[in-house]
């Protein structure tokens, strides 16, 4: 009996090494050890011997099965162990690997474009602020001389949020409310631009997004006249498309600014000729703009008798489509690798 215990005690060690899997570890344990196993089988027998050998093979029985006991637990440990190291290597993300020669990634069109409009304004005196893109209906409309129920409001398809009041909390529809936070978070004179993120209830289609960027301009100090807005714009054109591009004012309406105009420039694709792009007019249709209407400027406390000022917006996706000749809008927002590599940066 105790020779056959030590038999299997010595065998042990070499059968668990040999399991070379988590499956052929159990399997070997179960022969050893389990409640069909040869140790098992053995003590049954146990309870039939003498006194002192009974004692005996019950020592020995605890001994081999402890040590068993330990070697599986051993094994089985560096068999998980070796297993994870599988499963890891084979999940393993190579983030340094060189897919088909591109080294790496750039910045996206739209951001692109916003830095760029960003430098040529800094370059021009102009500080940059930015505002939430959930607003209050204060600050989108109300302070912007747009009342409930006004006519007007029609111009923007809003998206509101379902917060506080029914249509109090908002997706701001333009970048003209961070005008009001910066005239009342400052004091004049104020030079700033204002690039940021805007929403409308649209339907995707070649020429609009529901989610598209703004930049605004807002400029307030004394005796600021309309040939001062004028003249800022046809700096900007100039610098941000170069020489060759120009631009014009034609009269328009929003309720914030008065006199309104739209901002247009030079046809990018036919410099003025006339085209397709440009429906043979010569003009791109850039934004809007105008001077500060006296009860925006009352609305945030300035004196519209102390203060003028003019203000401006347009849309930073539609410019970056005209200056790169894209055709579609949605085309910026697939992530679609093809298309973003055209734009290295
Ligand atoms: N906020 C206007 C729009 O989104 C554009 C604009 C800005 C017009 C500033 C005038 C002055 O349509």
């Amino acid at each position: 009996m105790i020779d056959d215990i030590t038999r299997i005690g010595a065998e042990a060690p070499g059968r668990i090494a040999a399991a070379s899997t988590l499956d052929e570890l159990r399997a070997v344990e179960a022969e050893l050890l389990g409640k069909k196993g040869e140790l098992t089988a053995l003590k049954k027998g146990i309870g039939a011997l003498e006194p002192e050998p009974r004692r005996q093979a019950g020592l020995a029985m605890n001994e081999v099965r402890a040590a068993i006991d330990a070697a599986v637990a051993e094994r089985r440990a560096a068999l998980e162990a070796a297993e994870r190291a599988v499963t890891l290597a084979a999940e393993r993300l190579d983030l340094t690997e060189v897919v088909g020669g591109r080294e790496r990634g750039s910045l996206h069109l739209v951001t692109q474009t916003w830095d760029r409009l960003v430098d040529v304004f800094t370059g021009m005196g102009f500080t940059v602020a930015e505002g939430p893109e959930v607003e209050t209906d204060w600050y989108n409309f109300e302070a912007l001389n747009i009342p409930a129920a006004h006519p007007a409001r029609g111009m923007w398809d809003t998206l509101y949020v379902d917060l506080g009041d029914p249509e109090t909390v908002l997706l701001r529809t333009h970048t003209s409310p961070v005008q009001i936070r910066v005239m009342t978070d400052g004091e004049p004179p104020i030079y700033a631009v204002m690039p940021g993120r805007v929403f409308r209830r649209d339907t995707a289609d070649a020429s609009h997004m529901p989610v598209f960027h703004q930049i605004e301009g807002l400029v307030v100090d004394k005796g600021i006249s309309f040939a001062d807005l004028a003249g800022t714009l046809e700096s900007f054109t100039s610098a941000y498309f170069g020489g060759s591009i120009h631009s014009r004012l034609r009269p328009s309406y929003f309720p914030f600014t008065e006199p309104s105009a739209e901002y247009d420039i030079n046809c990018l694709n036919c410099e003025g000729r006339g085209c397709r792009v440009c429906a043979n007019t010569g003009w791109l249709e850039l934004g809007g703009c105008g001077m500060v209407h006296p009860n925006v400027l009352r609305n945030v406390g300035l004196d519209p008798e102390d203060w003028t000022g003019f203000a401006f917006g347009f849309g930073l996706d539609r410019l970056a489509l005209m200056r790169h000749g894209v055709d579609d809008i949605r085309e910026m927002y697939t992530g679609d690798v093809r298309f973003l590599e055209q734009f290295p940066a």
